[in-house]
């Protein structure tokens, strides 16, 4: 699943090779992006989100499944290597999932699924934001890996969203889709404030916690959902 890792010079971590897969320079975010006050991000996002969700909706995983990267197993040689290449996985799964919820919020029917997509798809840009701004502290490129469970999951979740066929059962295979996107969230954040734990990074853990939090909370809201009003109209259908 691990793809490569990548550091800008100086780099800290002296192990990690730097040309096992060609990086998508376009995609490279600028590092002052995450410099932005998060209530203005905020703000933006919604308008965003709300333009977008009148658009026709679009496949999930043309937009996010691009990579073509075909690294070779990367050798990491200490635990700080790995904390960071789990961090890197950390963008990657965020920048899917933000792609992903737009196109979850513009199938969804029921209005409150919709807006609890909606305000996930918000904290997800967030969280991304806190990732790079931790991979900035360490003078590492965010961008350099796909997380391929992830893709694995969203491409999932593209497929049920082919096959369910009227829109209360498409409401239940969303709400479904998305707790095993958040559980994969929920270990991923864990992992790495775990790790960061352990290497002493007080300040990151607490923002991969922060993270962590978020995760556990979005799961939660689906929980009621998935038991309530939603699957029952599914049922009856
Ligand atoms: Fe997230």
């Amino acid at each position: 699943m691990r793809t490569a890792l990548k550091t800008s010079a100086p780099a800290p971590i002296k192990s990690i090779q730097l040309d096992m897969v060609p990086r998508r320079a376009a995609a490279r975010p600028r590092l002052t992006d995450s410099a932005e006050p998060c209530g203005l991000r905020f703000v933006e996002n919604n308008r965003e989100m709300r333009q977008r969700l009148s658009a026709p909706a679009e496949p999930m995983v043309p937009q996010i499944c691009t990579s073509s990267k075909k690294g070779t197993a990367m050798e990491l040689s200490s635990f700080k290597d790995m904390y960071i290449a789990e961090l890197q996985e950390l963008v990657s799964v965020e920048e899917q999932l933000t792609a992903a919820l737009l196109r979850m919020a513009q199938m969804a029917s029921h209005s409150a699924l919709r807006d609890a997509f909606i305000r996930h798809r918000e904290e997800t840009q967030v969280q991304k934001d806190r990732l790079e701004s931790i991979l900035q502290r360490h003078r590492v490129e965010p961008k350099v890996h796909t997380d391929q469970a992830m893709q694995a999951l969203v491409h999932e979740t593209e497929k049920m969203l082919e096959i369910l066929k009227g829109n209360e059962l498409r409401d239940a295979g969303l709400i479904a889709s998305a707790q095993k996107l958040e559980h994969y969230e929920i270990a991923a954040y864990g992992t790495a404030a775990a790790l960061a734990g352990q290497l002493e990074l007080r300040d990151e853990q607490r923002k991969l916690h922060a993270s962590l939090e978020e995760e556990k909370k979005t799961d939660l809201l689906l929980t009621p959902m998935a038991q309530g009003a939603v699957n029952r109209d599914a049922l009856a259908a």
